[in-house]
């Protein structure tokens, strides 16, 4: 043997042993109202699978009017549910299981951020109470999802604000004492990553330097909100036209300078719905007079997936590589296991950080189509976990072909950097060849 087939061999080895021990986040997201739907959505934290996720992330809490206390929203009635308690429960079941709490969404007012990053006092303060509120309540860290620096009444001057309002709470975490038996806390934030909102908002190549990941949120890309109403998808996979999908903002953002490892993937856990104003036009692109029959608030896969398992025709919008189907005049863009399976693919051969699951009773846990919990399932798949999960979710003999197989692929990848187009294309036709086509996966 010649040294550099010895030299090959080790590389081939070391490769093998760094992608072997990678372990993907899954940062799943459990919205507090989620008990609140109407009966038949509502999700108990004692029923949540507890090997799904890595993290599980409460959505969300607000801030007190100084903006610096975190507060339960007004009506969740934390005490007497007892919903925090109920909430670690899980860990119970699942030790290594990571608990969060989210500060933020669109119900808080953006000025209260404003608050709390307008003063050096100020942030101190929020950093102080924060630790105390997060160690009383047994949460492992902070996700802050600000709707948005230097939007709804925060000044422009706020962006800059954010970047040292992260890096003293990243300081005030690691020189914290830690409580026995317990962890520096987690630091995240939770981001709309489109360049538009961005260029507005936020300085991500150098937030990421305080934070331990950003929650990318790769969905509402469009809405029933745009003007003029058309027919969109909201969570395009790739696109060659148009820059607003999974693909290429990924892309973007490591160009960008965002550590790969800090990028967690966002996959929604529903669709979105318009009423077509013209039955005759069905196209994605289409006019349409407003939201559909979600009234705005996304269309859960829990619900869609009977749409589908009776009849309705799931077609995909070639360009964007994510699927929609037309019931009468509704026209409702979402994402099947198939289009999931290959947006957690992009995290798995871009070596990504994870995805992170928005939101988790979106899904449908119960498997009332079939398999519980089919687009998490999906993600797992592709993310070709390992780790005392994959036994749980997969074929072991199947799986270790997956793996091989996928373990050349980045090889290759790496050997020719960042191409995802090319990738996409042959996940594409490996999918075809291996299935002779599409699968259906409800
Ligand atoms: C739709 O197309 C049919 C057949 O071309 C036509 O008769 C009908 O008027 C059209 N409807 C609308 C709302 O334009
Ligand atoms: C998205 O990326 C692909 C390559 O992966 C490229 O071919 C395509 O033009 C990009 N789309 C846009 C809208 O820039």
């Amino acid at each position: 043997m010649d040294a550099q087939a010895v030299l090959r061999g080790l590389l081939v080895l070391i490769i093998n042993i760094v992608i072997t021990s990678a372990e993907f986040n899954r940062v799943c997201f459990y919205s507090g109202w989620s008990l609140y739907r109407d009966g038949k959505m509502g999700l108990a934290p004692e029923d949540i699978d507890p090997y799904l996720c890595t993290h599980v992330v409460f959505a969300y809490a607000t801030l007190d009017d100084t903006g610096t206390q975190i507060r339960v929203p007004d009506g969740y009635e934390t005490e007497e549910l007892n919903l925090f308690r109920r909430f670690h429960s899980m860990r119970s079941k699942n030790e290594d299981l990571v608990m969060m709490l989210s500060v933020g969404g669109w119900a808080t007012d953006s000025k209260l951020f404003s608050k709390t990053v307008s003063s050096e006092a100020n942030m101190q303060h929020f950093a102080e109470e924060a630790i105390n509120y997060l160690r009383k309540h047994d949460f492992d860290g902070l996700d802050i999802d600000w709707q948005f620096p230097a939007t709804r009444g925060s000044p422009p001057e706020d962006v800059q604000r954010y970047y040292r309002f992260l890096r003293l709470l990243q300081w005030e975490f690691e020189h914290e004492e830690e409580p026995d038996d317990k962890s520096t806390l987690i630091l995240t934030i939770s981001v709309d990553p489109t360049v538009e909102r961005a260029a507005i908002s936020y300085d991500l190549p150098r937030y990421s330097r305080w934070v331990n990941w950003i929650n990318m949120k790769m969905f509402d890309f469009y809405g029933h909100w745009n003007d003029p109403c058309v027919a969109n998808h909201h969570s395009a996979l790739y696109s060659a036209h148009d820059p607003k999908n999974v693909n290429n903002l990924s892309r973007y953002w490591v160009n960008k300078g965002v550590p790969r490892h800090k990028i967690v993937l966002g996959l929604p856990m529903y669709g979105r719905s318009f009423t077509l104003t013209n039955r005759n036009y069905t196209q994605a692109g289409a006019p349409c007079s407003g939201p559909g029959s979600d009234e705005g608030d996304g269309y859960p896969i829990s619900k869609l997936c009977h749409l589908i398992k009776n009849g309705a025709k799931e077609m995909v919008i070639a360009d964007k590589r994510v699927p929609y189907v037309i019931v009468n005049n509704e026209w409702i863009g979402y994402d099947n296991p198939e289009s999931i399976k290959q947006k957690a693919r992009i995290v798995f051969n871009n070596f990504l950080g994870g995805v992170m699951i928005w939101t988790l009773d979106l899904d449908d846990y119960k498997g009332s189509c079939g398999r519980p919990y089919p687009l998490i399932n999906a993600a797992l798949d592709g993310l070709n976990a390992r780790h005392g999960y994959n036994e749980l979710i997969t074929n072991a003999k199947q799986d270790q072909a997956q793996q091989a197989a996928a373990k050349k692929e980045i090889y290759r990848q790496r050997a020719l950097g960042w191409q995802m187009q090319d990738q996409q294309e042959a996940i594409h036709s490996q999918q075809s060849g291996r299935t002779g086509g599409r699968r259906r996966g409800w």
